[in-house]
């Protein structure tokens, strides 16, 4: 095995393409290890400038401030994952990035990421590529209804997607994704979403979270609840899939891995890969020691990864719009760790915190 790269010290500078609130939290959290940070945004007055050691406000594809920037940063990541593999390829050619390509390039793309998993032996909805109509009739006729077109890119919070109920909703169906390359994945049958996080270390090592049980809302999470109500044998299957697939990746970082748990049988299937810390996974700030934002800093700086293991109970709903209006009734509530994000104006659907609630842990 050849060396690793020596862990970078206590006052490295981490660089972070993206500057929403998983980019915040991610510099408080690399803060507290005496990490410095420097954001690079497209957008200005972006959240997590407002807590970083630096900010380059410039556009994903501006090969001067690409430059700039990895000549003043010691290692990039990330933590939007839609940044183009293009720019993460450039700034490789002068400083560490990790997590690397690979993983952007499989996770941007819901076809390569579902024929990455089905090479892995890992189960997901039933799928097929669609590149027009008649790919989409046919691939309506394989699969059958009910259905969920999804556009390979670009997709989040449910956008880029339509529901199929009848083989006639095609041509609707793919005006709807404004006739982008997409995937037309079978309806699963789930009793619950689970996401498990996942963090992998220079070295290879791993170390998962317990699995979340997630609730969305108008296709956003809504509530993520640990532990998740599943057997030890069903949790310990969707940590070992999650630490396959970061393996399988050669993954340095934490990710996030969305899972279906199919009615009745149980049976896991992959939903989607996020090569990035994960909404569903905030609540370790206060259900754990390290925090995967703390987890994810620690292995791009190639540090050793901290413990996983939670210490108490924990639920995180998000404060979405209007909902963070309510903060001052939140901040009163014992036992809870309120986050906002430093978000100017609360539009419908919008992040704009989140709260953890914690109790004394009540299964191992
Ligand atoms: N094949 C499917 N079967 C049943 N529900 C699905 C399927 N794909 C997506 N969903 C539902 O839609 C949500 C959003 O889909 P997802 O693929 O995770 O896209 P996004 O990138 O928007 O999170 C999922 O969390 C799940 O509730
Ligand atoms: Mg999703």
């Amino acid at each position: 095995m050849p060396d690793l790269p020596a862990p970078l010290p206590p006052g490295s500078t981490i660089g972070v393409l993206g500057g929403g609130q998983l980019g915040r939290m991610l510099a408080m959290a690399a803060a507290r290890l005496g990490l410095r940070t420097h954001i690079y945004c497209p957008e200005d007055n972006c959240t997590a400038a407002q807590v970083a050691d630096a900010v380059t406000i410039a556009a994903y594809d501006d090969k001067a401030a690409l430059k700039a920037f990895a000549a003043q940063v010691d290692v990039v990541t990330y933590e939007f994952e839609n940044v183009p593999t293009d720019t993460a390829s450039m700034l490789a050619q002068d400083v560490p990035v990790r997590p690397g390509a690979r993983a952007l390039s499989v996770a941007q793309d819901r076809l390569t990421e579902k024929n990455f998993m089905q090479g892995l032996g890992v189960a997901t909805a039933p799928f097929a590529d669609v590149t027009d109509v008649g790919s989409l009739t046919t691939a309506l006729a394989d699969i059958g209804t009910p259905a969920i077109l999804k556009t390979r890119r670009l997709g989040y919070d449910g956008k880029g997607q339509m529901r199929i109920d009848d083989t006639t909703q095609a041509s609707t169906a793919w005006e709807a994704v404004n006739k982008q390359p997409s995937i037309l994945e079978g309806f699963v049958d789930f009793e619950a979403e689970i996401s498990v996080i996942v963090a992998r270390g220079l070295d290879g090592t791993t170390a998962a979270y317990d699995p979340a049980r997630n609730d969305h809302e108008n296709h956003i999470l809504s509530l993520s609840t640990v532990p998740s109500g599943y057997p030890e044998t069903v949790e310990a299957k969707a940590r070992t899939l999650a630490e396959k697939i970061a393996a399988e990746l050669d993954y340095v970082g934490v990710m996030g891995v969305e899972l279906f748990v199919a009615s009745g049988t149980r049976k896991l299937i992959v939903n989607e890969i996020a090569p990035r810390v994960h909404n569903s996974g905030h609540w370790t700030l206060e259900g754990c020691t390290v925090s995967q934002f703390e987890q994810h800093m620690r292995a791009v700086a190639g540090w050793p990864l901290g413990s996983p293991q939670r210490h108490s109970d924990a639920t995180m709903t998000n404060l979405i719009g209007s909902d963070a209006d309510d903060w001052q009734q939140l901040a009163t509530e014992p036992n809870a760790g309120l986050h906002l994000y430093g978000k100017g104006e609360a539009r419908p659907g919008r992040k704009m915190g989140h709260i953890t609630r914690i109790s004394p842990k009540t299964s191992a």
